[in-house]
């Protein structure tokens, strides 16, 4: 298992090769200013499939671009020339829109746009990235001696046809995934963005890498192939849930916290099963992916993916490189339609965008939820002890925690982070002196992570799923939030 990478720094060459880590914390992430991002109650609106984009040309002669972001929706026709530019670039005149009516903009706002649009820009990245990575990997081929090319039992030109036309398709599926982004910050900026393109940094190593793991994070979370990893880690979650409140009319009013939901799938089935169901993430990465998943796809399988095609290490056949992988499994409108057809409704689904331990610390927020719902997310604390008095104090007495996941503290090798490491036995100790008590003990799950089945590299995971709760008898009263 690699070491987790530290905030900032350049990941190891062969970071998304094989069996990546979890993608655990991000430099690029929406920061305190939480932003309700959606609300699905009713259906979404019938609206036409998301068209496919237009990927770039593919010819390698636009590695110059690399780290150019893409250009902005409110781009001006008439361009000129940036001065001093040698190439062929040409930047756009810029014009900066007006914010909405009514809204003020404050450095945070700024300074998370500025972060969204670095993740945009490393999605469009995606193609040049992979297709550097293509011409390096033919290139070696071609250098090989004709005595051992000679022996080669691969059809190097179909192999690498097959190789490109998959970064195709996954860059034309992210730059779908792009186009739907630009509506995210729609109630700040309607006409566009303020931000000057100059202004917007390049993606970096770390960006990227986001980028490769989101496919992986796709199969895992909205693809049948994901169905394992699935029911291993959130099927007890739900059965536990369906279990403690069975009668279905009921569970609108049971109001389930989900902090670092990814891309999302536990809380729509939560959602699916008639609770009221918030996500909390951080990521853009996530929260860019996880939006155009719940609110562009209308039909289940209205992609298909190549999340392998970047990986050369640990094939068993050639073809494995190229397995294709179609999502959604489920979707969101059919999913409702399915629902209507059984006159059941669903529940409620919202999603906050921020830092877990800033939005959930607010004193408004104690004492307002039945449950919380952890699936490898509690390993992401820099200090343990203070995500667990959050999440007792955000329950209502009688509320429960529940958690499936392993302990691989994601600051644990970082020097300049903090990072609290306790064994389980210590966590559910600790835990107990905050208040809680145990309502199942810790049992053990064995589960992989965004895994690749066909792959030669298989890292299996002992996760703890356990329920605390918080007594009904807390008549202590809420402690007052640090950060309200
Ligand atoms: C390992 S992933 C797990 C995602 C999902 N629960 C799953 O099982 O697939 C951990 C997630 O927590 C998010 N995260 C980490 N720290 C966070 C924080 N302080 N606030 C909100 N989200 C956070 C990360 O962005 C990441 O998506």
């Amino acid at each position: 298992m690699p070491a987790p990478t530290k905030k900032g720094s350049v990941p190891p060459k062969n970071m998304y090769q094989g069996v990546p880590p979890p993608p655990y914390g991000n430099p690029q992430t929406a920061k305190g200013n939480q932003q309700q991002q959606q609300q699905q109650q009713q259906p979404p609106p019938p609206a036409p499939p998301a068209t496919g984009g237009n990927p770039p040309p593919h010819d390698g002669k636009h590695a110059h671009h690399q780290h150019a972001p893409p250009p902005p929706q409110h781009v001006d026709p008439s361009r000129e020339k940036a001065k001093g530019d040698t190439d062929s670039y040409y930047l756009p005149k810029y014009h900066p829109p007006a914010p909405a009516p009514g809204v003020e903009i404050d450095e945070d706002m700024l300074e998370d746009h500025v972060s969204f649009l670095r993740t945009v820009a490393a999605f469009h990245h995606y193609r040049s990235q992979s297709v550097a990575a293509w011409e390096m990997r033919k290139a070696n081929f071609l250098k090989l001696q004709s005595q051992h090319k000679n022996v080669l039992c691969i059809d190097l030109d179909a192999m690498f046809k097959l190789y490109d036309e998959c970064i195709c398709r996954n860059s034309a599926f992210f730059e779908s995934v792009c186009e739907a982004s630009l509506e995210l910050f729609m109630s700040y900026w309607p006409d566009g963005t303020t931000i000057a393109r100059a202004d917007i940094p390049p993606p970096t190593a770390l960006d990227m890498d986001k980028v490769f793991s989101t496919l992986r994070q796709f199969v895992r979370d909205w693809s049948a192939e994901g169905l394992p990893e699935r029911e291993c880690v959130y099927k007890p979650v739900l059965d536990f849930f369906e279990k403690m409140y069975p009668t279905r009319d009921a569970r609108s009013a049971v109001k389930i916290l989900i902090p670092g939901a990814g891309l999302c799938r536990l809380s729509v089935e939560l959602a699916y099963r008639g609770f009221f169901a918030q996500a909390n993430e951080f990521s853009y990465h996530m929260l860019i992916a996880g939006h155009y998943i719940q609110n562009h796809c209308f039909e289940s399988k209205q992609h298909v993916i190549y999340p392998y095609c970047d990986n050369t290490c640990n094939l068993v056949n050639r073809l494995d490189q190229f397995a294709e992988v179609a999502i959604p499994d489920l979707c969101a409108a059919e999913a409702l339609d399915d629902l209507r057809d059984q006159q059941l409704e669903f529940g409620e689904l919202s999603m906050v965008a921020g830092d877990f331990t800033e939005v959930y610390a607010k004193e408004h927020q104690q004492r307002s939820w039945n449950a919380v719902a952890t699936v490898f997310f509690i390993d992401t604390a820099h200090n343990i002890i203070e995500y667990l008095q959050i999440i007792y104090d955000l329950l209502v007495p009688g509320g429960y925690w529940v958690n499936c996941g392993p302990l691989l503290y994601h600051f644990a090798d970082s020097a300049e982070d903090m990072s609290i490491e306790l064994s389980l036995g210590e966590l559910i100790s600790v835990a107990q002196k905050i208040g809680f008590a145990v309502c199942c003990p810790p049992s053990f799950i064995d589960t992989t992570y965004t895994n690749n089945q066909r792959s030669m590299k298989q890292l299996v995971y002992r996760c703890a799923f356990f329920v605390l709760q918080r007594p009904l008898d807390d008549a202590a009263p809420a402690v007052a939030a640090a950060t309200a």
